[in-house]
């Protein structure tokens, strides 16, 4: 059978195997810099589902919005679990395939099979507390991360009330990172040395590795912590709703909140702020009027975070855009081409609801994400923040000369350097006002903040941006 596609020409569809069709690498200099023109090239030359190269491992991208959703909505079809995943359970994946690291820390987002379902039901009711506004908990989140991104703001006010800073490394990141350590409930700031090792995992520094032992062995203990004495935080909630959890796939539990809310939550404030300070009239207007979601839900749409979702394998042989996946065939689906399909994109374009309601940022179907609210709400709150304490914020590169970071999972700003003025007065917001019920510190003691490996580094980079 063949098929014109576009105008690359005519692709096989003869059932040709994924590895005998010999992918191009999809992580080139090009997707780095252009990822659009990639994906674009792609669907020319392939259609809505294309072969690819991931880091010396094939696999298949869905580019198209229709076949986005078809692999979402049908997760016995297309389902979760390494397991099913055929090239692997024939040793055919290398040991030493960069990707293995994220994709066998076997968690929430990664899992497949009978295990995941109960897995999930506990994280939905471990996340309520913090996600209906009307409880103490949300009350008491949303009073935190005003405080710590008015204790961001303030730190980088401290080397005059106008300047240079990076708002990705003096507020995007860090902030999520503290809103993190909330809710896993670390005493204290104890947890920001430990956390920071986060950052050396996420950005594959060269002690990664060892980065990641210590923060596996901080969280295991954190959890037996909260196993011997539980406590309002997300560890407690997800151990009361799954007491039957190791305490080892709890810590990787705790690990996989970490990485989505400082990684994601930050990369969803840098990309709202470039939004409104690069002069879109539409965007300043709408953050005036309060409504600093919408443009973060246009922000999301345009820029998805996460950028190409974790694998799903063909339950058994399936067509899907021009070709048949194989059964135990990897197939990713990429948020961010699927938003560029032209099907999709006309409706952006429009502004109907569609622009807002029927995009993939968050996922689809019944493995979307469970945090959307949460994350929503942080990044909402930091950004607010910031257009409150300062009252000038512009970019210090011409928006199209930011330097981005990607991964085959996201796609974030490396830096964001804006120059800024604090407002003389900074207000503090009513809705910082803790509820009676919210009433408890929320902000370490400053002097403990002030010791933590965090704030020093944070401090560090003040001095360095003068
Ligand atoms: C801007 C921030 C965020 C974005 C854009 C985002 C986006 C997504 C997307 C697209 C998925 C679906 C992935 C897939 O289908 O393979 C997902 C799943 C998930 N997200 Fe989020 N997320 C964000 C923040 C968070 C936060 C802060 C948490 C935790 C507190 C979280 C927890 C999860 C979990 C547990 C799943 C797996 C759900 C499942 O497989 O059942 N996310 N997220």
């Amino acid at each position: 059978m063949e098929s014109r596609v576009g105008e690359g020409g005519s692709v096989s569809q003869d059932g040709t195997r994924l590895e005998a069709l010999a992918p191009q690498p999809l992580l080139t200099r090009d997707y780095e810099r252009h990822p659009a023109v990639v994906y674009e090239k792609l669907r020319q030359q392939h259609g809505p589902v294309a072969p690819v190269d991931l880091l010396g491992v094939p696999a298949w991208l869905v580019l198209g919005y229709r076949e986005a959703l078809e692999v979402l909505q049908d997760d016995d079809g297309w389902p979760k679990g390494l397991e099913n995943w055929r090239a692997r359970s024939e040793g055919r994946v290398p040991a030493d395939w960069p990707l293995g690291p994220s994709l066998e820390v076997n968690h929430v987002l990664i899992q497949g099979g009978p295990g995941y379902r109960p897995l999930r039901t506990a994280w939905d009711a471990a996340l309520k507390p913090f996600q209906d506004p009307r409880n103490p908990q949300a009350k008491r989140l949303k009073a935190a991360v005003t405080a710590y991104a008015d204790e961001l703001i303030t730190l980088v006010g401290q080397g005059g009330g106008t300047g240079v800073a990076d708002l990705s490394a003096q507020f995007s990141r860090p902030l999520p990172l503290m809103v993190a350590s909330h809710l896993l409930g670390f005493p204290g700031s104890q947890g920001d040395d430990a956390l920071m090792d986060m950052w050396r995992v996420l950005d594959a520094v060269p002690d990664a590795d060892a980065a990641l032992d210590r923060l596996l062995a901080t969280l295991a203990e954190l959890a037996a912590m909260k196993l011997e004495k539980p406590g309002d935080d997300f560890p407690s909630y997800l151990l009361a709703a799954h007491p039957d959890l190791s305490l080892d796939e709890l810590a990787r539990e705790l690990f996989m909140l970490l990485g989505m809310t400082s990684d994601h939550v930050g990369i969803l404030m840098s990309n709202t702020v470039v939004e409104v300070v690069s002069g879109e009239g539409a965007a300043r207007a709408s953050l005036s009027a309060g409504m600093v979601r919408e443009t973060m839900n246009r922000v999301v749409m345009r820029k998805p975070p996460l950028v190409n979702f974790v694998p799903r394998f063909a339950a058994r042989d399936t067509p899907l855009g021009n070709y048949t996946i194989r059964e135990g065939d990897p197939v990713w689906v990429s948020s961010a081409a699927a938003h560029a399909d032209p099907l999709f994109a006309a409706h952006m374009e429009s502004g109907t609801t569609i622009s807002t309601r029927a995009h993939l940022s968050w996922g689809a179907g019944r493995r979307q994400c469970p945090a959307r609210e949460l994350a929503s709400t942080v990044a909402a709150v930091g950004v607010g923040r910031l257009f409150e304490r300062f009252s000038r914020l512009e970019l210090a590169l011409p928006a199209d000369q930011l330097p981005w970071r990607s991964s085959p999972f996201m796609r974030g700003l490396r830096s964001l350097p804006v120059r800024y003025e604090l407002a003389s007065v900074p207000e503090r917001p009513a809705e910082a006002d803790p509820a009676p019920e919210a009433e408890q510190p929320v902000v370490p003691d400053p002097s403990t903040r002030q010791r933590s490996s965090l704030w020093r580094y944070l401090t560090g980079l003040i001095r360095a941006g003068r």
